[in-house]
């Protein structure tokens, strides 16, 4: 079993409102801390209509005994983040240790670094370290407006002029291609935000013939339509019939019963977990960032990993590789 799977008790040690709709939760997790990158995950059990979940947040950066998380309250959510904004002090959670599934390389002459919303907290992590280690950054942050951009205070002192915010409600947008086009070559790019923002950033980076690989991305791991509810699953070049609960995705399930999975990311980027759909009876929740649009819309494919269907029963191929 890997770390991150293995969880442990924390008591939540502080809760604070740091930015309009974003709350900050810092946990004491005693014997249990660790040093982390910038980037790092961890996992924490939630409670959601009554049915155990599991959501996946940035850790923010944290002296080792004390993890920390922002969290921002969506109109629409499906559960997570309203579970995490009723935490308060002395309560325990589950928590596993920090995994980090989106590192920086270290090994760029520069770093643009665009972030997003909410999607500034794996970003002002990297900033963070970069700007401790003196590495050329230029960063982008854009969101509704400025109260509510969390951390906007620390980054402006951290990077001074290599950051420019961009607040949609005075029409400022981050002009993508533009920023791409300014980078070095062996720049690379690194980015967190809503799917959108991601999908064009995607877009631009392929239009610019730069390599894939100088472009890190990561999704928010709460970007579901629909609550997460169990679904059958029939695996038919595996002849059996999987269910897959609330709390667990496809991928999990699939692993658990044996059958041999590819996956590599585990959060709906890289698509190698991806399996055929055969028929499906409820609308297939696509989370990842691996497929199109049309191609989401078709739901011929979904990843594993991160896309469920809203109940029902599906029947799936696993046999299929992108
Ligand atoms: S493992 Fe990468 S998309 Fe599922």
């Amino acid at each position: 079993m890997e770390k991150h799977d293995e969880w442990f008790t924390a008591r939540v040690a502080s809760v604070e409102e740091i930015a309009e709709g974003v709350r900050q939760v810092i946990f004491d997790v005693g014997s249990n801390g660790e040093l982390f990158d910038p980037g790092s995950h961890l996992n924490i059990k939630v409670v959601i209509d009554g049915q155990p979940a599991i959501r996946t947040y940035t850790c923010l950066p944290m002296p080792v005994g004390k993890m920390a998380i922002a969290v921002k309250l969506h109109p629409n959510s499906r559960g997570g983040s309203r579970f995490i904004w009723q935490l308060k002090p002395g309560d325990e959670v589950e928590l596993t240790q920090a995994d980090n599934r989106f590192p920086l390389s270290w090994r760029a002459s520069h770093y643009l670094l665009l972030a997003g919303g909410i999607g500034v907290t794996p970003i002002y992590g990297m900033a963070e370290s970069l700007a401790t280690k003196g590495a050329p950054i230029t960063m982008m942050y854009g969101g509704q407006n400025r109260a509510s951009m969390a951390f906007a205070d620390e980054l402006e002192s951290l990077l001074g002029d290599n950051l420019s915010m961009h607040f949609a409600d005075d029409d400022q947008f981050i002009d993508i291609e533009a920023a791409i086009a300014a980078l070095p070559e062996d720049g690379e790019l690194y980015t967190c935000g809503p799917i959108g923002m991601l999908n064009a950033i995607k877009a631009a980076w392929a239009k610019s013939g730069r390599p894939i690989s100088r472009l890190r991305l990561e999704v928010f791991g709460d970007n579901g339509k629909f609550a997460e509810t169990a679904f059958e699953v029939e695996v038919l070049n595996e002849n059996i019939t999987v269910t897959v609960p609330p709390d667990k995705s496809l991928l999990q399930v699939l692993e658990e019963s044996g059958v041999e999975m590819i996956s590599d990311c585990r959060r709906g980027e890289c698509g190698l977990c991806a399996v055929h759909i055969i028929s499906h009876d409820s609308e297939i929740d696509h989370r990842d960032v691996f497929f199109s649009d049309e191609e989401k819309q078709e739901s011929e494919r979904m990843c594993a990993c991160v896309s469920r269907q809203t109940g029902g029963h599906m029947k799936i191929d696993t046999g299929y590789r992108p």
